[in-house]
Parts: C-alpha cells; sequence; structure tokens
C-alpha cells in the first residue's frame, strides 16, 4: 500500500508564528495548504521549501471563505489531516478605547474564522482522525492590559477548543490550543505602535519580563503544533499549552 502523505491546513502563513508552521509541517513532509493575505509574502514562503507547500491568497472574513478554504485544501489534495487556526490580529485598547468596528475585527479573525473553518473541516478530520490546533494565547488564560477585545477573543477561542475537544474525542479527532506568550512576530511591531513605544525599548522590556531572559521564536511555537499533530500527541486532547518561557509560572 502507498504511504499516505498527510496535509495541513494552516491560515497567517504569511508571516510569524503560521509561516513558521506551515514551513516545519511541509519539512516534516507534509502537504501544505498555505492561507495568508500578502502573496508576496506567500510567494516567499514557497520559494524558501518549492516542495510541498502550496497557497490561497485571500481574507478569511466569514463563513462562506473559510468553507471554500477547506474545500480548496480537500479538492487539492483529497483529504485534510490538521487544521492550525494561526492567523490573528490585535488592537491595544482598553474597552472604552475599543470601537465597534475593532472589537468586530478582532472578534472575527481570533474567535469566528476559527468556528467556521473547524465546522466545515469536521466532515473531512472524522475521516482522518485529524487534528485542529488553534494557536490561542497566554492572554487567552489571564488578562492582559489595554487588550480587551484581543483577551475575550482568545479566552472564547480557548473554550471553544476545549467544548470541541469533548465532543469529537470518540471520533478520534483531537483539539488543542497552544498559547504562546511574547513571540518575536511583526504582530509585536503592532503592538509597540498601538502602545506608543519605541519597539527597541518594547523589545527589551519584553525579553526581560520572561523568566527565560528572552521573547520565543515563531519556530519553536512550530514546534509545538508540529507534535500536538503527531501520533504521538493522540492522547492530549482540549488542553491550552503555554509556551512562553515562564512567564506565568
Ligand atoms: N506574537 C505574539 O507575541 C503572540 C502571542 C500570543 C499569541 N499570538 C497569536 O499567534 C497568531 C499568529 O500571530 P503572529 O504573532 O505570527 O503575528 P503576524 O501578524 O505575523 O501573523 C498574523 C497573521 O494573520 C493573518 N491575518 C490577519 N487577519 C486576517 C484575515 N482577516 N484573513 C486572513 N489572514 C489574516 C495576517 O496576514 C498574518 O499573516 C495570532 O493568532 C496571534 O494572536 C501571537
Amino acid at each position: 500500500m502507498e504511504p499516505v502523505t498527510k496535509t495541513a491546513l494552516v491560515t497567517g502563513a504569511s508571516s510569524g508564528i503560521g509561516r513558521a508552521t506551515a514551513l516545519a509541517f511541509a519539512i516534516a513532509g507534509y502537504r501544505v495548504l498555505a492561507t495568508g493575505r500578502d502573496q508576496a509574502r506567500l510567494d516567499l514562503l514557497t520559494a524558501a521549501h518549492p516542495d510541498g507547500i502550496e497557497t490561497v491568497v485571500g481574507d478569511i472574513d466569514g463563513p462562506k471563505a473559510c468553507a471554500d478554504l477547506v474545500e480548496t485544501c480537500v479538492s487539492r489534495f483529497g483529504r485534510l489531516d490538521v487544521l492550525v487556526n494561526c492567523a490573528g490580529i490585535i488592537k491595544r485598547a482598553d474597552v472604552e478605547h475599543t470601537t465597534d468596528a475593532d472589537w468586530r475585527s478582532i472578534m472575527g479573525v481570533n474567535l469566528d474564522a476559527p468556528f467556521y473553518l473547524s465546522r466545515a473541516a469536521l466532515p473531512h478530520l472524522r475521516e482522518t482522525k485529524g487534528r485542529i490546533i488553534n494557536v490561542a494565547s497566554d492572554w487567552g488564560l489571564r488578562g492582559g492590559e489595554h487588550a480587551a477585545a484581543y483577551c475575550a477573543s482568545k479566552g472564547g477561542l480557548v473554550l471553544l477548543t476545549r467544548a470541541m475537544a469533548r465532543d469529537h474525542a470518540r471520533e478520534g479527532i483531537t483539539i488543542n490550543a497552544v498559547c504562546p506568550g511574547d513571540v518575536v512576530t511583526p504582530m509585536l511591531e503592532k503592538e509597540a505602535a498601538d502602545e506608543g513605544l519605541a519597539l527597541s525599548e518594547a523589545l527589551k522590556t519584553w525579553d526581560s519580563e520572561s523568566p527565560s531572559g528572552r521573547m520565543t521564536q515563531p519556530d519553536e511555537v512550530a514546534a509545538l503544533i508540529l507534535y500536538l499533530a503527531s501520533d504521538a500527541a493522540a492522547q492530549i486532547n482540549g488542553t491550552a499549552m503555554l509556551i512562553d518561557g515562564g512567564l506565568c509560572a
């Protein structure tokens, strides 16, 4: 019998943790559908690893876009083994300074899209006894300052993960969340700007806040996601795993 090539659908793959995750899965031998909003960055990703990565550019804004993405993956690869919900946005603001539009867009990308993508993916994951890995945050487990909508969205994602894990365990599907602390990605540049901080100063502060003395790198988060997708992780289900250098300890 031909060995099966597993497939992964990774959102937010044009930068940061999503890019590192798409690469890690491709290097591990998966066929990867990497999605993001920036075609030029997605082209750099496929140039970095020409074998195994295909790309789709677009916004994950609503049920149709998410269902179409899952169908694209299944029609190109014939199966879906792993869904990694990594796309996310932040706007640093307390509740009084969060506009209706910011609340909706943060909820739309960080919580609605994982729900729509998971719903569309489940029939295919049932076939493959597949995995969903949601990229939440330490701020999905505790509050952070000036990030009310972001914390609410990530807290919702952690509980969506846990509820789904219970519902689908008997079908052989596992659903977990990873909860990074500060990771060196373009999102941190946005956060520094929102907070009116010089990037170099903000990076020094965030390094020193971690007991490990440094922030986490995207490929360290990608390695955890890849592990959660592996056969060795079959009994890990419904968890929200911190990867934060001890920040929340
Ligand atoms: N960087 C950190 O410190 C940190 C910490 C905890 C959690 N996270 C989470 O990690 C995930 C990845 O973020 P990152 O740090 O790599 O930042 P990033 O900004 O590099 O990546 C976010 C990705 O999401 C994509 N995205 C945003 N809105 C989208 C939309 N509407 N449609 C499609 N794609 C969209 C962006 O294009 C980008 O590729 C996010 O969910 C973020 O909340 C990051």
